[in-house]
């Protein structure tokens, strides 16, 4: 059975013998092969997507919390604090749930997905909806967390978030058996694309693989700030987990980005949400609306040719599907989806057989 970060990749983190164990037995997620979503991308790739929204509350962001939150601890921390575009918050609430100790998350008002604070409160954080957007609220608590000594901020500025993300570049090498040509995935605060490149570098050099992926970051074009070069005060996009304008590892990403041979492009929220269906539907995985933005951005680089037949393409499902139900029931979804009919053989079999539905 996998065990989780701190026991399966111990022996490349800062642990000490001060270090208290914890784990919701994140990490070990799966690396599937998509051949028929790898046809709708192009470019005669295989394609192969990292699931991270098997995690224990669904998203990448396990990996890291269970870093930070344990070295929290070990300093005495009583109390975490971060702000959210939601996948952090319900992290931090879950550590924080298993540690006993307390969280204060906070989000963007009326910005982040149902599921995430639905997990939040039931992980029982304590959730202030800050009248601003995620770059405001992590000012707030970055400031906050400086200043009162007591508050342990687990946000990606913590160095401790990298350390236990980049766990997910070693799986990816393992999975394939060596690094992949290209691994793509979602930037918004810019910590994970930095972590994938540190974890990449860190088992190379331990001689545990030979090459190196390029990195592709994608961002929204509404909330494209790595793309633009400037921050942008007003970030909108229908993903909302990396709607961000000041993402705070900025320059660490395009560093990763440009030295892998990669870099960070934005896809438009229409190419995100065709993306967002046509992984569902020909995967059988089901991500959020970020966690397509590197599906939607490598179809574009595939009809560019810029991907070359034959690659190892890793995109990288940041965040699972289920956390954002008004997403998925959009356009009017369940009344298209949905049939009424009565409880009886034959109606039904009539229904079926006419291949009405969805198309
Ligand atoms: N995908 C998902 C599902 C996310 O929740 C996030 C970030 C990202 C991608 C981008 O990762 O910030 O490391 O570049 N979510 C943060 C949060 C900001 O508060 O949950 P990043």
């Amino acid at each position: 059975m996998w065990r989780g970060v701190w026991a399966e990749w111990g022996r490349f983190l800062p642990r000490t013998e001060k270090t208290p164990e914890l784990t919701l037995y994140e990490g070990g997620t799966p690396l599937l092969p998509a051949p028929r979503l790898a046809e709708w991308v192009g470019g005669g790739v295989r394609l192969y997507l990292k699931f991270e929204g098997q995690n224990p509350t669904g998203s990448f962001k396990d990996r890291g919390m269970v870093v930070a939150v344990a070295k929290a601890l070990e300093a005495g921390a009583r109390h975490l604090v971060c702000a959210s575009t939601g996948n952090t918050s319900a992290s931090a609430a879950a550590y924080a749930a298993a540690a006993g100790i307390r969280a204060s998350v906070l989000i963007p008002a009326g910005k982040i997905a149902r599921g995430k604070l639905a997990q939040a409160a039931r992980y029982g954080a304590r959730i202030l909806a800050v009248r601003g957007n995620f770059d405001q609220a992590l000012a707030v608590a970055r400031q906050l967390a400086e200043s009162r000594p007591e508050l342990a901020l687990v946000n990606s500025v913590n160095p401790m978030r990298l350390e236990g993300q980049k766990t997910a570049a070693f799986e990816v090498v393992e999975q394939l058996g060596e690094a992949p040509d290209v691994l793509a995935l979602p930037v918004g605060n810019a910590g994970n694309i930095t972590a994938y490149w540190m974890g990449f570098l860190e088992y190379r050099r331990a001689g545990l693989s030979r090459k190196l992926p390029r990195l592709f970051g994608f961002q929204a074009e509404g909330a494209a700030p790595l793309v633009l070069g400037h921050p942008v005060e007003r970030p909108e996009t229908v993903a909302t987990a990396i709607r961000i304008g000041r993402p705070a590892s900025g320059e660490k990403a395009l560093a990763a980005a440009r030295d892998s041979g990669g870099a960070i492009l934005a896809v438009s929220d229409a190419e995100i949400l065709e993306a967002y269906a046509a992984v569902a539907r020909l995967s059988g995985l089901f991500a959020e609306p970020a966690s397509a933005a590197p599906v939607a951005g490598l179809r574009r680089l595939a009809a560019e040719g810029r991907l070359e037949a034959g690659q190892r393409v890793v995109a990288v499902l940041t965040g699972n599907g289920l956390k954002d139900p008004e997403t998925a029931l959009g356009g009017d979804l369940v009344e298209r989806s949905v049939e009424s009919v009565e409880a009886e053989p034959r109606a039904v079999a009539e229904r079926l057989l006419a291949g009405s539905g969805v198309a």
